[in-house]
């Protein structure tokens, strides 16, 4: 039954990767998931910071059966009252800084970093957008378009022309802010780079940043979309580093578990997409009532759970367990996103032969395969860290 399916995959499901995993699923509990034939793997990348509130929590469940249950879709985004995206969009706005308070639901990561460059646009009447080297914001043709430069041409080439007007500059470098001028629309940066390897931002950058783009009258996005709902240690990552963007990109562990974008900012900002013209953006499932019930049940279990306070301590568990070992050349974090840097991509991708044998569901990173990624479920205990870890530096040791 599994080669058929495994074939039928190959056919018919579109493919993005030349070596897909190819592990098949069978159900998912907690931090693990199980094949078919009940083989558990520890899920250390958690659908890549998605599952924050683990596998089948069952809060999530059965708010998407009860509201499955009441109704689904209706209308297209933005026309009707539906509770469950009211009350998500007030909880939301209650967790972030003034003067974000209104919440645009779209459907995905990439979708929400649209809706910012187009606000971005519509607010200022200007057309140039920053973005970081080393960025990621989605696959989409604008959002690939803020791949940063020249790491991202690899993806950019095959596609072009894409978006005019962009720029990348580099992350953590208080000279290249010079770059943003009266002509930029908006920067988007990652609080922490996350497919760059997690390179959290040196001390005062993001201050330097939000001070320059205040002298130039230029809007700040942050794609909180990897740093959001507790993996950084706080609720949002720019919570942590104190510096409010004008507009903020949610999605992944937004939905927790279903799919669910959205792009925040102020109210006045947000209006503007409803004239000259009416409609700026549309979206037919964006805020789908089944993912915002979903949404919300899991925020409700982070805060209920203490599950932000706790990410700090769990990711320094797992730091501390790692980092002595000699193949590990350096440990890279904020909260619980790890990056353990083995300085060579053979010797990470060995480590995932290994791991697929041993139980261990890891990868890498877009721009940095000499690391592998650790960014489990936030319920993960102390216990399951400890064990976890053990597996891990046992896999170290064979290297
Ligand atoms: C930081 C960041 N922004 C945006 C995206 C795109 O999100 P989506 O895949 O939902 O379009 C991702 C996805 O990995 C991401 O990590």
């Amino acid at each position: 039954m599994g080669t058929i399916l495994r074939k039928a995959f190959l056919e018919h499901v579109g493919q993005t990767s030349p070596s897909p995993m190819m592990v098949e699923v069978a159900r998912a509990e907690g931090v693990f998931f199980y094949t078919p034939e009940d083989k558990p793997y520890y899920d250390l990348v958690a659908g890549v910071s998605v599952s924050n509130v683990g596998h089948a929590n069952p809060a999530v469940v059965r708010a998407v059966q009860e509201q499955a249950g009441r109704y689904m879709h209706i209308m297209v985004y933005g026309e009707m009252v539906e509770r469950p995206q009211v009350e998500y969009a007030v909880r939301i706005a209650s967790l972030l800084p003034d003067p974000l308070e209104s919440v645009y639901f779209v459907n995905s990561g990439a979708e929400a970093v649209e809706g910012a460059m187009k606000l971005a646009k519509r607010c200022t009447g200007r057309t140039e957008i920053i973005s970081m080297r080393r960025a990621y914001h989605g696959s989409t043709q604008g959002a690939m378009s803020l791949m940063g430069a020249p790491e991202g041409e690899e993806w950019k080439n095959a596609f072009r022309p894409l978006l005019p007007d962009v720029r990348a500059i580099e992350f953590n470098s208080f000279d290249e802010l010079q770059y943003i001028t009266e002509r930029t629309a908006c920067v988007i940066a990652e609080p922490v780079q996350g497919e760059a390897g997690v390179r959290p931002p040196v001390d005062g950058y993001l201050q330097a940043l939000r001070r320059r783009c205040d002298e130039v009258g230029a809007m700040l996005v942050f794609d909180e979309i990897q740093t959001g709902f507790g993996r950084t240690g706080e609720m949002f990552a720019m919570l942590k580093y104190g510096v409010t963007p004008d507009i903020v990109c949610l999605a992944k562990a937004l939905g927790g578990g279903m799919p669910l974008g959205a792009f925040v900012s102020s109210r006045k900002v947000m209006d503007l997409l409803t004239v000259n013209p009416t409609l700026g953006h549309i979206t037919t499932f964006g805020g789908h009532p089944v993912c915002c019930a979903a949404g919300l049940a899991a925020l409700d279990y982070i805060v209920e759970n203490r599950l932000a306070e706790q990410a700090e301590a769990k990711g320094a568990l797992y730091e501390r367990l790692l980092s002595g070992h000699p193949q590990v050349k350096e440990i890279r974090r904020s909260g619980l996103l790890l990056a353990v840097e083995l300085g060579s991509s053979d010797k990470m991708f060995a480590m995932m032969e290994m791991f697929a044998r041993e139980g261990i569901m890891s990868d890498w990173f877009l721009y940095c395969d000499t690391a592998f990624r650790i960014s489990p479920p936030l319920t993960i205990t102390e216990e399951q860290i400890h064990d976890s870890a053990r597996i891990i530096r046992a896999c170290l040791d064979r290297l």
